[in-house]
């Protein structure tokens, strides 16, 4: 099956040398000097030691000792596909993004779809959350939109993630359990941190166990803004919906394919595009204002909180196609970095002070995971439209900069850059004032409502996998007081759910007797104004 130009022979000891005449295919060392044999190493004699001076073996080797890179703190396992994102028109009313703008444009696009729990080399089928993250090269630079499958989260305040990954995460004496649900120390953390009670409703549920990527909701999580030509801010919050429709499997399945097929959704999506049936998702957005907003129930600011779509319902603002396969898993999906905080002019940021410290951790941690001051100059990484900053040197520094003033103002050259004034990005001028505190609103304080309108809101066999699950997954914390503490909180959720979880670890009886003793920072009981949701 080799190229006829290609001519092959034996060496001495039978192995097997495929040489070529043309220049062109010629392997080459890093610096282009070209290999005549790339089978042995350079012996003192045939049956001697190997030199020193072997520089082609050492470098080929210490190549291959530096292939791998440390695997993403979360979100490790991951899988992505290039394709293009394309508005509707009239979205104008809203926001001043082009790219958001513009119904003539296709914007290319990078989306990444993760666990989070599992290391690089673990299964697809978990019970996890799945992330759900998208890079628009757009023409005014890149726009990442990082979210997840599950439109809440399981805290309220960045300063606690380091403690709920750790708690996640294999425990680090015994190094397991991959699966982030089931082991003492997640259960420990989140029945002592009652805001995670609405996620951990989503968690247990089939959600958490999706079919395929293609037919998975995405969900920017935090309130965001858009800004439109004319200055006005609009409070949203991002969607995206599957054109095939939100499926999930059900745990049996999740199990069996976990052992027979580990690469269940990479193959899944890998077979999907190769075959042209291309997966669609319309991105969507609930628009509403700060009045709208100071009349919720729940705080806009508070990540473990959604708004019903009842409430404020989707609109729909374009769609995203994938359509192409990377042609390097490690070049592209490995080595791209998403950040909340890469954002374009008519889109801002919210106070929410989750989303706050998601946008100093991607850059950060990005620094240490591809090494490097300058990995936004690998191609995955790289903005499409025309980028040039001030910035200069550091560790692999691909870009040769001609300027000699890599300084601003300067009167020396007058093409070097400068600011683009009203064109460029500004921030949307939200007022702000206060005394500095280390405090959680009290608006922030209602950690039931939200979870019992969910699980109201399952069918009878969606709540039947929602008892089972907890469960299970409650079923491998060996410690009885970590388990009680959780079945108070279900008590708050939904008495017979918490009454069927406590009968099935063998406590019956045992679920109406806790009241969920939590030690908590928040001060304040829930808002009367809440009752409204319940039973
Ligand atoms: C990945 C931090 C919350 C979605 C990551 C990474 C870090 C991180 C350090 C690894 C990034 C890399 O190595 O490139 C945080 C912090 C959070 C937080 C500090 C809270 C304070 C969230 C939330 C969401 C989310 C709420 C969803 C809305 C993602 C996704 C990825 C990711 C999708 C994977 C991106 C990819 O595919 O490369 N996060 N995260 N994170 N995070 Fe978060």
């Amino acid at each position: 099956s080799v190229g006829s130009e290609i001519k092959e022979t034996s060496g001495a000891g039978g192995e097997l040398h495929q040489v070529t005449a043309d220049p062109s295919r010629w392997l080459t060392t890093n610096q282009g000097l070209p290999v005549a044999d790339d089978q042995n190493s350079l012996k003192a004699g045939a049956r001697g030691p190997t030199l020193l001076e072997d520089f082609h073996f050492r470098e080929k080797i210490t190549h291959f000792d530096h292939e791998r890179i440390p695997e993403r703190v979360v979100h490790a396992r991951g899988y992505g596909a290039h394709g293009f994102f394309q508005a509707y028109a009239g979205n104008e009313d809203l926001t001043k993004a082009a790219f958001l703008c513009d119904s003539q444009a296709k914007t290319p696009l990078f989306c990444r779809f993760s666990t989070v729990a599992g290391s690089e080399g673990s299964v697809d089928t978990p019970r996890d959350v799945r992330g759900f993250a998208v890079k628009f090269y757009t023409s005014q630079g890149n726009y990442d939109l990082v979210g997840n499958n599950i439109p809440v989260f399981f805290i309220q305040d960045a300063i606690k993630f380091p403690d709920l990954i750790h708690a996640v995460k294999p425990e680090p004496d015994r190094a397991f359990p991959q699966a982030a649900s089931a082991h003492d120390t997640f259960w420990d953390f989140v029945s002592l941190t009652p805001e995670s009670t609405h996620m951990l409703l989503w968690a247990m549920s089939d959600r958490a166990l999706p079919r395929s990527f293609r037919m998975m909701q995405g969900f920017g999580v935090h309130t965001f803004r858009l800004i439109n030509a004319k200055g006005k801010a609009t409070l949203v919050k991002f969607h995206w919906r599957p054109k095939l429709g939100a499926f999930s499997l059900i745990w049996d399945e999740a199990v069996a394919i976990a052992g027979a097929d580990p690469d269940f959704h990479r193959r899944d999506l890998w077979d999907a595009i190769q075959a042209g049936d291309f997966p669609e998702w319309e991105l969507s957005v609930q628009a509403f204002d700060e009045k709208q907003a100071a009349k919720f129930d729940f705080d806009v600011l508070d990540p473990t909180k959604l708004i019903p779509e009842e409430i404020i319902p989707l609109r729909p603002l374009g769609k995203m196609v994938l359509n192409r396969m990377p042609d390097n898993f490690f070049a592209e999906t490995e080595q791209v970095a998403f950040c909340p905080a890469n954002i374009v002019p008519g889109i801002d940021f919210s106070e929410d002070p989750l989303l706050q410290g998601r946008l100093f951790s991607y850059l950060d941690t990005q620094l240490s995971r591809l090494g490097s001051a300058n990995f936004q100059e690998i191609p995955i990484n790289a903005a499409k439209c025309p980028w040039q900053n001030l910035q200069r040197d550091g560790h692999m520094r691909m870009r040769v900069d001609p300027s000699r003033t890599s300084y601003e103002p300067n009167s020396l050259d007058m093409t070097a850059p400068r600011e683009a004034g009203a064109d460029g990005f500004q921030t949307f001028a939200a007022p702000t004032e206060g005394t500095k505190l280390r405090i959680r609103p009290e608006s922030f304080a209602d950690h039931y409502t939200q979870a019992h309108l969910f699980y109201k809101s399952m069918t009878e066999p969606e709540q039947r996998h929602i008892a089972a699950a907890f469960a299970f997954e409650l079923g491998k914390c060996r410690e009885v007081k970590i388990r009680t503490r959780m079945l108070g909180h279900l008590q708050h959720v939904d008495a017979q759910l918490a009454e069927t979880v406590a009968a099935k670890l063998g406590m019956p009886g045992q679920a109406d007797k806790i009241t969920p003793a939590v030690p908590t920072n928040l001060k304040v009981k829930p808002s009367p104004a809440l009752s409204q949701y319940r039973d």
